[in-house]
């Protein structure tokens, strides 16, 4: 099996969990590849916020991108005013041939739960493009210590019940 793990982080602790996932899929014998995006201009906090809010989608620079190459895709984004952060709007819009796959979401946020609305966003956006989501997973940010146990079991649940 071959995955990618495909995300966005600002200020890097999207990143942490991307590399978490990176370590759980590897200990269970899963090819991983992992894609940081980027966007083409940055933007300030304000305009991230409102970004989100009106459902953006800012150009990043690795997308458009294929992904029938891999079997599962991980795609991981921070929430934003309460919402999916606009650059996961851009990659479930910008990555191609996705449909028929296994994906996996997760995303951070500083509130405890502030990650539910974007991950259920997504989620529906996707499953709408015909994409298999088999698991979503939030973070909180101040519990990011803890985050590499939590993916690991969170991995083993998944794979455990995805038939791979
Ligand atoms: C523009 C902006 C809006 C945010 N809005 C929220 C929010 O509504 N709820 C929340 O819990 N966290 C919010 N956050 C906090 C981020 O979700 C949190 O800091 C996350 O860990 C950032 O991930 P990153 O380091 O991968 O960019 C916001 C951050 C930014 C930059």
């Amino acid at each position: 099996m071959k995955a990618l793990v495909a995300y966005y982080s600002r200020t890097g602790h999207t990143a942490q969990v991307a590399e978490a996932f990176q370590r759980a899929l590897d200990a269970k014998g899963v090819s991983v590849e992992v894609l940081r995006l980027h966007r083409r201009q940055e933007a300030g906090f304000l305009a991230c916020g409102f970004e989100a809010r009106r459902g953006a989608k800012p150009a990043m620079v690795e997308l458009p991108m294929d992904v029938s190459g891999y079997d599962m895709i991980l795609l991981g984004f921070p929430t934003w005013a309460g919402r999916a952060s606009s650059p996961a709007n851009s990659m479930v819009a910008g990555i191609q041939n996705v449909d028929g796959k296994q994906c996996i979401l997760f995303s951070v946020s500083a509130g405890k739960d502030g990650f539910i609305k974007g991950l259920n966003d997504i989620e529906a956006y996707l499953k709408g493009a015909g994409v298999d989501v088999i698991g979503k997973q939030g973070f909180f940010e101040r519990d990011l210590d803890t985050a590499g146990s939590r993916v690991a079991e969170f991995v083993a649940r998944v794979l455990g019940h995805s038939g791979s």
